[in-house]
Order: C-alpha cells, then sequence, then structure tokens
C-alpha cells in the first residue's frame, strides 16, 4: 500500500477564476482514498472551492487518512500537529481530518486533538458543502461519521477531472464483509455496498472520452461486486445486476477501452467465471493481485481467511492454466500473534514455490476493535523486522530474475507520461514511462521533441526491452 500525497495546485481554468476558497488536501493510504479525494474536490468545485497544494493558502486543511496500520495512523498525527500553526495565522482556516482515520476515531478525535474542527467519514462526502456552510452559521467543531446503511449510502457519481490520466481508477463498491481478524477496513468502510451498473459504465465512459486508455476498476473486495444489489429487497434492480465477471465483460464493450485492470479479490471469490475471462477478454490485463497474507493453514484459520493453502495453491493452478503468462502478487503479514518460525517459513517457501512478480509485505500491526487484537501482538517487533527483511530478500531474488528474462523481449506499453526521473528534471536522456500489461514499469527514451509533444502520451507501443537495471526496465519502441 502507497501513501500518496495530493494537493493540486489552483488552476487557472474557470473554475479557479471563479474560486473564493482554496482547499488543501493531503492524501494517506490507499487508492481508495485518492478516489476519495477526487470526489472530495468534485462535491467542494461548485460551491466555489478550488484546490491549491500551498497548505498556507488554504481556508480548508484536510488529511485524507488511513488505519490500515498503526504508523499510517501516527503519520497523520504529526503531520495534523505541523499544520496546528497555520491556525494562529488564520482563524477562519478549517482543519479537518476525512477517511478510515476519521471513520474509526469519530467524535474523540475532536476531543484528542483541540485544535481539529472537522471529522468527516468516508459516507459523508456529500455532505462536505453543507458541513461547511453550519460552520459559516456559527457551528463551531463538527464530527460526521455514522457509517450508513447499504440502502442509505449514495455514491457520488465521479465526473473526469480537467486532467484525466491515461490510467484511471473506477470505484465499482465500497466496504467489505470478510472477517478477516487483523483488518479494520470493515470498521473504517462499513458493509459492502455496489454502485450500480449503470453508473459504473457512465463513469468509465465519461473517463474514457475525456482522454483514459486503462481502467482499474476498485474496490476492497471487487469479487463481490452485485452481491449487495441481488438481495431481495432491491427489487427489479436484482434482476439487471451483473455479477464482477460480467461486469468486466461490460466495461471492455465499451469503445475507447484499451485495457481493464482490477483490485482488490479475496482469493476465496476468485471464482472459475472469473478465471475464464483472463485471455480472452481482450482489454482484461494479464496480472492479478491475489493476497495470501500467509503461507500456513494454521495462522490462515487464525486471520479467518477462509481459505487452505492448498485451495489457493489450486487458484494458482487455474490461472496459469487459463493464461500461462499471467502476472501475480500478493500481500503478506508477517508477525501475526503466535506465527512461530516454522509457519513463518511456510511463508517463504509459498513465495519461493509460487514466484509472484511482487509482493506487498507488512509487518503485524494491532488494531483496534478487531478480533486479532485479543490474541495479543506476541510476536517481538525485531523478530517481524528480521521476517519481513526475510520475505522481502526472497522476492528480491526472484524478481530480478524474472525482471532478467525479459531482455530482449517485445511487450505492450502504454504510455502513461514522463518518467520520474525526467518528471523531476533528473539526467539527460528524456523519458517516457509506461506498463506493459502484467503491470511491470518500462521507460523509453525519447527525442526532445517528442517528449515536449507527449505525443506518445496514451499511445500503446510495442517496446523491446533492452536494459534491466536495478530492478527497472528500459526500453525502445519499436
Ligand atoms: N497489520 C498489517 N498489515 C495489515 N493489512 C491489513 N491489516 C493489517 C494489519 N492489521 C495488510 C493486508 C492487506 C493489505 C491491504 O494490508 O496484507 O491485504
Ligand atoms: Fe480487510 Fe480481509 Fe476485507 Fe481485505 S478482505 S479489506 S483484508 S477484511
Amino acid at each position: 500500500m502507497v501513501s500518496v500525497e495530493l494537493g493540486r495546485s489552483e488552476d487557472i481554468g474557470e473554475t479557479a477564476r471563479a474560486a473564493t476558497r482554496f482547499v488543501h488536501i493531503q492524501t494517506f493510504g490507499c487508492q481508495m482514498n485518492v478516489n476519495d479525494t477526487d470526489r472530495i474536490l468534485q462535491v467542494l468545485a461548485p460551491h466555489g472551492w478550488a484546490a491549491t497544494e500551498d497548505p498556507a493558502q488554504a481556508h480548508l486543511i484536510l488529511l485524507n487518512t488511513c488505519s490500515i496500520r498503526e504508523k499510517a495512523e501516527q503519520k497523520m498525527l504529526s503531520q495534523l500537529g505541523r499544520l496546528a500553526p497555520l491556525k494562529e495565522y488564520n482563524d477562519e482556516l478549517v482543519l479537518g481530518v476525512a477517511g478510515c482515520v476519521a471513520q474509526q476515531e469519530g467524535a474523540a478525535l475532536l476531543h484528542k486533538v483541540p485544535y481539529l474542527d472537522l471529522v468527516m467519514g468516508p459516507d459523508h462526502i456529500a455532505e462536505l458543502p453543507a458541513m461547511l456552510e453550519r460552520m459559516k452559521q456559527g457551528e463551531r467543531r463538527i464530527a460526521e461519521t455514522e457509517l450508513y446503511k447499504r440502502k442509505d449510502f449514495r455514491f457520488v457519481e465521479a465526473e473526469p477531472r480537467e486532467e484525466t490520466k491515461v490510467s484511471e481508477f473506477v470505484t465499482i463498491m465500497k466496504g467489505c464483509d470478510k472477517v478477516c481478524s487483523y483488518c479494520i477496513v470493515p470498521f473504517t468502510r462499513g458493509r459492502e455496498v455496489s454502485k450500480t451498473p449503470e453508473m459504473v459504465l457512465r463513469e468509465v465512459e465519461k473517463l474514457v472520452a475525456s482522454g483514459a486508455k486503462e481502467i482499474t476498476l476498485l474496490g476492497q473486495n471487487v469479487n463481490s461486486y452485485g452481491k449487495d444489489l441481488q438481495s431481495d429487497d432491491m427489487g427489479p434492480l436484482a434482476r439487471r445486476v451483473p455479477s464482477f465477471a460480467q461486469l468486466i465483460k461490460q466495461v471492455d464493450a465499451l469503445p475507447g477501452v484499451e485495457r481493464i485492470r482490477f483490485t482488490t479479490s479475496h482469493p476465496m471469490d476468485a471464482i472459475d467465471d472469473l478465471i475464464a475471462l483472463f485471455g480472452t477478454v481482450k482489454s482484461l490485463c494479464e496480472f492479478f493481485h491475489l493476497p495470501v497474507q500467509a503461507g500456513n493453514d494454521r495462522v490462515l484459520e487464525e486471520m479467518r481467511r477462509a481459505y487452505t493453502i492448498e485451495s489457493y495453491r489450486e487458484t494458482v493452478r487455474k490461472l496459469r492454466a487459463q493464461c500461462p503468462d499471467i502476472a501475480l502478487s500478493t500481500d503478506i503479514i508477517v508477525g501475526f500473534p503466535g506465527e512461530t518460525d516454522a509457519e513463518f517459513e511456510d511463508t517463504v517457501r509459498l513465495l519461493e514455490e509460487v514466484r509472484y512478480d511482487s509482493i506487498f509485505a507488512f509487518k503485524y500491526s494491532e488494531r483496534p476493535g478487531t478480533r486479532a487484537e485479543k490474541l495479543g501482538d506476541t510476536v517481538p517487533e525485531a523478530t517481524k523486522k528480521a521476517r519481513l527483511a526475510k520475505v522481502l530478500e526472497v522476492q528480491e531474488r526472484v524478481t530480478r530474475d524474472k525482471m532478467e528474462a525479459m531482455g530482449g523481449k517485445v511487450v505492450e506499453v502504454l504510455i502513461e507520461g514522463p518518467s520520474q526521473r525526467s518528471a523531476k528534471g533528473v539526467g539527460t536522456n528524456l523519458q517516457m514511462m509506461g506498463r506493459t500489461r502484467q503491470n511491470h514499469i518500462v521507460n523509453v527514451p525519447v527525442p526532445l521533441g517528442d517528449f515536449w509533444s507527449r505525443r506518445w502520451v496514451g499511445k500503446l507501443a510495442a517496446v523491446e526491452i533492452t536494459e534491466v537495471k536495478s530492478n527497472t526496465l528500459f526500453g525502445r519502441f519499436i
């Protein structure tokens, strides 16, 4: 999971000229939060708000927070401390916390942090303008963190932003009905609620019309898409709800969608109709993020993951039989309560056996209110640290082997924009960056004219991999 900091500079277009107030948002955590930040900016825009990267210029500062691990939460608190002095210079400044920490802590956060004005759970984004209006009318401090029941929850339908990217995310559902014992998400994001297929398709169409080529369908557990809509109380709508696999086909059928990805899936629900799409639905990329968390059955049972290593292996076998060049990635937690050295070694063995293309590995972090909290945080920090280092080291070797094997191959790359180094003006070689269908990043040098004209952006290009250097692929257009 990456930590992203967003904050869009005030715009030079109409919105900014009409704007009377500036909002500065810092986004932590997962893509869902990144997406929520876009929705927050979207609901504020018609009320005269424009985004700014400069907190000192802002009338509203929001930290869109993550609470998946304790470290993410601490980061948010220290960031709040850094921003607090701004209130001394601007007594109109509204300082707020949104996202998962807001949901988890609720009004208590206002007591904990005396200079905080606003606590807004993720279900309340649409109400933000009304909350700000209440403050204008004199209300001092507001906390809105009720988790809406499914029937009361409304998505904010996404509108494309001005700078639509080549690769965009579309939220298809929120929440999670699984009961993984370590995980706080079911508490911070509530039960699963799916967008109607009509809304999903409309959002994809709008993004494609404004320049997107690759769409990642986003949810905590996308394989469950539509199950909540199929329940009896949804009446006639229930009959029209596609399964997740059917939804992918509907998105694929929209003109202009070049690539589809999705994240995240629970291995239990990676069922045959979804597996069958790989290699058959043209725009569906050969990439599957399939979080295993641990390689040992006892640990998985304590984690309440509802699968065994053998059934997980079977899913991997089926996927590779269906689509031999599918790339796989996973999430690993090390140091779950009670995890012995031998149990941990099972995780290492699994990594060596499956040979993922990439992994995200985390030290277990005890989360308040979860089932696993009752087990105690029994694995010492030093052991967690050593286990994390071990899985990363094992994976490093696998990743290197896999990347080296790509040398000389010709791959399809969707060019997204300047490479990170070129965007920062580092190095003399101007490079564009793109991704293969298997999600590998490839940097391709281009002549000065092509770089500035951006003529490659959004193009699907055949690229020969010419060099593999410290886990980065370099290529040339052919
Ligand atoms: N401690 C450590 N890692 C966690 N994750 C979720 N909850 C925790 C926790 N309490 C990891 C899981 C999940 C990923 C998004 O974050 O691996 O798949
Ligand atoms: Fe958390 Fe498990 Fe749901 Fe993923 S599937 S969000 S790990 S409860």
